[in-house]
């Protein structure tokens, strides 16, 4: 097996190994994080709770990707992990569009991997193009990823965490960044 062939199955691997139960331990605390920055931040009552919402739905796309996956596995070459994962966050978009949920809870989803510096996906969107909700999402998104435990690695401590954050600084709104710290810091 040649070095391609191994990083596509390990990707597929870590892909199908999806952990339902982490997935929803994550949701839960990007989504009460969310609700508390918000709330620093002055947003009003109801899209505090919307986001707590957005929070707990972030991620919900990947649990279409297994299918994307393998439709794919008659040529194994053609999966490629990033290229696949980068389009959970536009499934869930659209999973849940017309679902009654609100265009403020969607777009959050919809933009949660958008990097203020304009780096991330799906859209490249930077700065205020992306929706205040979406660029708490992103940060409390990253808090909450760094400080658990993956498949693959464990959780970081609190202040290799906050380290970690600031070397990423360029993708997060400042004014959201320091609510959060002023949040964790409580
Ligand atoms: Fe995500």
């Amino acid at each position: 097996m040649d070095t391609a062939q191994k990083i596509n199955t390990n990707a597929k691997d870590r892909i199908l190994e999806f952990d339902l139960s982490s997935e929803l331990n994550h949701g839960m605390v990007v989504s009460n994080l969310a609700y508390a920055v918000a709330e620093e931040m002055g947003l009003m009552k109801d899209q505090c709770y919307e986001l707590a919402i957005a929070g707990m739905l972030h991620d919900i796309g990947k649990l279409k990707l297994t299918g994307y996956i393998n439709g794919q596995e008659s040529d194994p070459l053609v999966i490629e992990e990033l290229k696949y994962v980068r389009m959970h966050s536009t499934l869930g978009y659209e999973e849940l569009k017309g679902q009654g949920y609100s265009d403020f809870i969607l777009e959050s989803i919809l933009y949660h991997h958008e990097n203020y510096d304009g780096s991330g996906y799906p859209s490249n969107k930077s700065g205020e193009e992306i929706p205040v909700g979406a660029r708490i999402l992103r940060v409390c998104d990253v808090f909450a990823a760094l400080s658990s435990d993956r498949p693959y690695r464990k959780a970081f401590e609190m202040g290799a965490v906050m380290e970690l954050m600031i070397e990423e600084v360029k993708n997060f709104d400042m004014e959201v960044f320091l609510a959060f710290q002023r949040v964790v810091h409580q």
